[in-house]
């Protein structure tokens, strides 16, 4: 095998203390996935053990928690999402989520959530809002793929494309919300907002317990690293903070990941005090899910405490993730990742081929003995995209 150099920018997280948050114990994640499963269409999605790749780059394990099977919604994001909605309306009815069902809301006046989004949060709020028989109002960034728009459209909700970047548009819809009295249900957290973008990350930790419950089945007691993309950083703030929860923070690599245009984690973890840092500018990566520049509050102090690792690269990192799981090893199953899922696959083989791969597998306690756990959280969201890299093999090694 031909060895090639990608650009992989590593920090090692001076901030680690093991701290874990009460938000996502073991009792809430199991809270959660109790509303997860009155959803009709609720079933775990698959966890993937890539034993033959796993062999080839010299490593234990590899388990690919594939989410481009979730509610058939190509990503993971729904799940924090819809816990978010149903918790609102037990909110605005006075109830617990106990008392909540899904007829209890019948003949209740609807109310209309804002959100803005790269695609799969948008998608996954206007699902939720659909089912619970309530509205939405989706603002995408500027060159929101139309696949993308057409699937949030076509879940009844109203969709704007702005040319504005991520962030900006965040605000927008926050502004619009605020203007016409609906209510903002954003997977990010800001100053005196913070409630509803933690309902959300909670609603994440479903994906995580499944992932360890499939590992026991396994015979696994647990994974020894994980790798968690980051866009603001709710859903690796959450699964890092039930890992840290579940196992304790000390006992696993938690490592993060990001494109190196959008960055913000990474940036944060290299700033001398640790304070959040934001990224500017276009964020143009093709990972969309993961362009973001501004770090979610409560997602940064996870991370901040929990990960061992940050690590920042470029585009290529994630279409080459693409190509692998889309193309197996024989014996290993196939695996449909976006841009945004496919990172983590990417970064352990851009890693093993890399001239100085012995170093980096070091410095990352990577080994013939780890056991890796990665989420594909998205499938092919961006079809056309998808056969770009796949097909015609845009952004080669
Ligand atoms: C497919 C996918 N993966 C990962 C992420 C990152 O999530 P977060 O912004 O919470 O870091 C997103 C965000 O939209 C996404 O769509």
């Amino acid at each position: 095998m031909s060895t090639f150099s990608l650009s992989l920018q590593q920090k090692d997280n001076p901030f680690f203390t093991g701290q874990s948050s009460s938000l996502f114990s073991t009792g809430v994640a199991r809270t959660v996935l109790g509303f997860h499963q009155q959803i009709d269409a609720y079933k775990p999605t698959p966890l993937v053990a890539l034993d033959h790749l796993a062999k080839e780059l010299g490593i234990g394990k590899i388990l690919v928690k594939d989410e481009s099977y979730r509610f058939d919604l190509n990503a993971f994001k729904v799940l924090g999402g819809s816990y978010a909605i149903a918790r609102c309306v037990c909110q605005k009815q006075g109830i617990t989520l106990d008392e909540f069902s899904f007829d209890s809301l019948k003949g209740q006046e609807p109310v209309t959530f804002a959100t803005a989004t790269d695609g799969n949060h948008g998608r996954g709020v206007a699902w939720a809002a659909q089912q619970l028989g309530q509205k939405a109002v989706v603002y995408m960034p500027k060159g929101a793929a139309k696949e993308r728009v057409d699937n949030i459209i076509k879940l009844g909700a109203e969709c704007i494309v702005t040319d504005l970047n991520y962030d900006d548009a965040v605000r927008l819809a926050c502004k619009n919300a605020d203007d016409n009295g609906w209510l903002m249900v954003q997977d990010t957290a800001w100053e005196g907002y913070t409630e509803i973008p933690a309902w959300i990350m909670q609603g994440y930790m479903t994906m995580a317990s499944e992932a360890c419950d499939q590992l026991e089945a396994l015979g696994i007691t647990q994974p020894t690293h994980t790798i968690l993309q980051a866009g603001v950083g709710a859903l690796a703030g959450g699964a890092m903070g039930y890992l840290a929860n579940r196992y304790g923070a000390d006992t696993f690599t938690g490592i993060v990941a990001e494109p190196d245009k959008a960055d913000c984690i990474y940036q944060s973890g290299c700033h001398p005090d640790g304070a959040a840092v934001n990224v500017t500018g276009d964020l143009d990566t093709i990972m969309a899910g993961l362009a973001c520049g501004e770090p979610n509050p409560m997602g940064w102090e996870i991370l901040k405490s929990c990960s061992r690792h940050f690590l920042s690269v470029e585009d290529k990192v994630a279409a080459l993730g693409m190509r692998i799981l889309g193309n197996p090893l024989p014996g290993d199953d196939v695996v449909i990742s976006g841009e945004s899922g496919a990172i983590g696959i990417g970064l352990l083989y851009a890693i093993a081929r890399h001239p100085d791969a012995a170093r980096i597998m070091e410095s990352l306690k990577l080994d013939e003995h780890s056991v890796v756990l990665l989420f594909n959280t998205e499938g092919d969201t961006d079809p056309v995209n998808y056969r770009d890299v796949v097909w015609e093999g845009k952004y080669a090694v």
